[in-house]
């Protein structure tokens, strides 16, 4: 199959087109580079720079390309700067989703799989309780609302155009490749402090001083498996959470990696930070072989450890 990754210059779409590529597909990559990396790209892939807000960029590439599926990973990911910069964020991940939607119609594409958020769309899970898809969402920050309107204009296109689509609604990713530059993605932001030999700052869920956020912390690799498993046609349901259903505090990562890497680094305590949800936390819809913690940690530590020593 002919498969274009759009976002695959970024963390989770760069290890789909490994993925895809690995099993003998064509992949051609889409992106921006506003957070994407061009090292990320596989050697194998075609790269095409191009933003998805401009539906002739989107447009182009799915003409001269001709793609069978659509991974569809590109977004503004940040929280926090959707809250800053809403416009922004529907622009990426409203109309861009739409671009992408109109030209897989126009094109024909047999499928497309769209990555939604697990992590935000619920709101905060009560103790003692995972989030189903049965679940109303509860969308907080623009991010989540801009997923969710994307997940909706899915469906309509589904049951309007017959367009067959997939939605995974991820836990919070972590592995080889995640930027540790931004404000989330603590497993990538600590493995990078502690080859600094800098300290750890745990955000309270509460008050500083406690073990910090509950959250579904799910190997990028498992990602990628529910990714393949949902452009061949295989999950079960339109929406799919892909998670562990496992959950750890920001002290149990902290701990976690200074294991994995046999250090013991300096752990300080923060404030609540304003608009972070307490506790999230999915009922997996994949599985059931995922990754245990301990070990993708392990994993993620030894991809910083070789980076770190280049
Ligand atoms: N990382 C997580 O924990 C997580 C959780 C839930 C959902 N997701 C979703 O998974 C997908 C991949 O996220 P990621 O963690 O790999 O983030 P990432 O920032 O590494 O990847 C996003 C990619 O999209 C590209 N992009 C951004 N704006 C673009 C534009 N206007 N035009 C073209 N390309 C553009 C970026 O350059 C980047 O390569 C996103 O849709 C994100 O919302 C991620």
């Amino acid at each position: 199959m002919k498969v274009l990754v759009t976002g695959g210059a970024g963390f989770i779409g760069s290890h789909v087109a490994d993925a895809l590529l690995a099993q003998g597909h064509e992949v051609v990559v889409f992106d921006d580079l506003s957070t994407g990396r061009r090292e990320n790209v596989p050697a194998g892939a075609t790269f095409v720079e191009g933003d998805l807000r401009s539906e002739a960029d989107v447009d182009r590439v799915f003409a001269e390309h001709r793609p069978d599926w659509v991974s569809h990973q590109g977004a503004q990911t940040s929280v926090s700067k959707s809250t800053r910069e809403p416009l922004l964020d529907a622009a990426i991940n409203v109309m861009g989703t739409l671009h992408v939607l109109r030209a897989s119609v126009r094109h024909e594409i047999q499928r497309l799989v769209f990555a939604s958020t697990g992590g935000a769309i619920y709101g905060e899970v009560p103790e003692g309780e995972r989030a189903t898809t049965a679940w109303m969402p509860q969308p907080i920050s623009p991010y989540a609302c801009s997923k969710l309107a994307g997940e909706a204009y899915l469906g309509a296109f589904s049951s309007e155009f017959g367009l067959p689509t997939q939605i995974l609604r991820y836990a919070n990713v972590y592995g080889p490749r995640q930027d540790p530059h931004g404000e989330a993605g603590v497993v990538a932001i600590f493995s990078q402090r502690i080859h600094g030999g800098e300290a750890l700052r745990i955000n309270a869920r509460k008050e500083a001083g406690d073990d910090g956020c509950v959250r579904d912390y799910v190997y990028v690799g498992d990602v990628v498996a529910a990714n393949l498993r949902g452009l061949r046609g295989e999950l079960d349901a339109p929406v799919v959470n892909v998670g562990t259903g496992v959950e750890a505090t920001t002290k149990q990562i902290a701990l976690g990696l200074a294991r994995a890497l046999g250090k013991e680094p300096e752990i300080t305590f923060g404030d609540r930070r304003e608009g972070d949800l307490e506790r999230s936390l999915l009922e997996p819809g994949t599985g059931p072989d995922l990754v245990p913690l301990d070990e993708g940690l392990a994993q993620t530590a030894a991809w910083f450890a070789e980076r770190s020593g280049r």
